[in-house]
């Protein structure tokens, strides 16, 4: 199974730009790189920070931009988008009992976990005891099933300090929750606005840049500026029986060279 992965392009209202970039272009330019280069795969997963500050112009710009997509889609929320407001432009969005956005999507590949991790008013993600609940009947309700999760904000320390001073604050109560699960083959987040893979308590993982700018890579939490220029990408990812395979691809950054 094919898929391809898009994270944080924090759109704005239609003609502003965004730290000196345009968001909405440079969306723009990835549905259609994904539409001419990617339309055999299955689905395409936006990892949350769908709206810079979740304003509903926003949210209708990116409603407009996917009916552009060959593909059927789905979209996590993150810290920057306001979860009312995007229920009111996504109506037929996943909601769980509680009212988060979370469901879960069977593949062919295996059982596609999209979690909620955002707090209101917070950069930082929490996992409430509400969301807890319901990802551990889900992971019961998979235990037969490869799970394959996905979420905005990730479960760890990636040390960059204007990244982990923002990132997920109950970090414990998630690890409890997915404790003992051997069959979560992949995490997929977002957030970070960097290309990131590893693994993370036997669990592979992987993220991406953002459609629009990048976290400055600083691990020592000197540099003058949080965010820079470097090039956007998407994930193509390959769910095999037994291997995963992420591609990642600077759609805006590339050209054939002469022979
Ligand atoms: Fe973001």
């Amino acid at each position: 199974m094919k898929f391809i992965h898009v994270t944080d392009p924090h759109l704005i209202t239609p003609g502003e730009l965004l730290h000196s970039l345009d968001p909405q272009k440079r969306f723009s330019a990835c549905i259609q790189s994904i539409n001419e280069r990617e339309a055999d795969a299955e689905i395409v997963v936006i990892t949350g920070d769908l709206a810079d500050r979740g304003q509903l112009s926003a949210y209708r710009a990116l409603h407009r931009e996917l009916k552009r997509l060959v593909l059927p889609y789905h979209l996590l929320i993150g810290n920057h988008d306001n979860r009312a407001n995007f229920l009111s432009i996504f109506h037929d969005a996943w909601v769980d009992d509680y009212g988060f956005v979370q469901g879960i999507l069977p593949t062919a590949a295996g059982r596609f976990l999209f979690l909620d991790t955002v707090q209101p008013g917070q950069s930082a993600g929490i996992y409430c005891s509400k969301r807890c609940q319901w990802l551990e009947r889900a992971l019961s309700d998979s235990a037969r099933e490869q799970v394959f999760l996905f979420m905005h904000h990730p479960p760890f320390d990636v040390n960059i300090p204007f990244l982990d001073r923002i990132g997920l604050e109950n970090k414990q109560d998630f690890i409890d929750v997915i404790a003992g699960h051997n069959n979560i083959r992949h995490l997929f987040f977002g957030h970070v606005h960097r290309p990131i893979s590893g693994s993370w308590r036997g669990i592979p993982f992987s993220t991406l840049t953002s459609t629009n700018h990048q976290v400055v890579l600083d691990m020592k939490g000197t540099a003058p500026v949080n965010y820079w220029n470097e090039a956007p990408t998407y994930g193509v990812v390959l769910l095999h029986p037994h291997h995963t395979i992420v591609h990642t691809f600077p759609y805006l950054d590339n050209e054939p060279l002469p022979v």
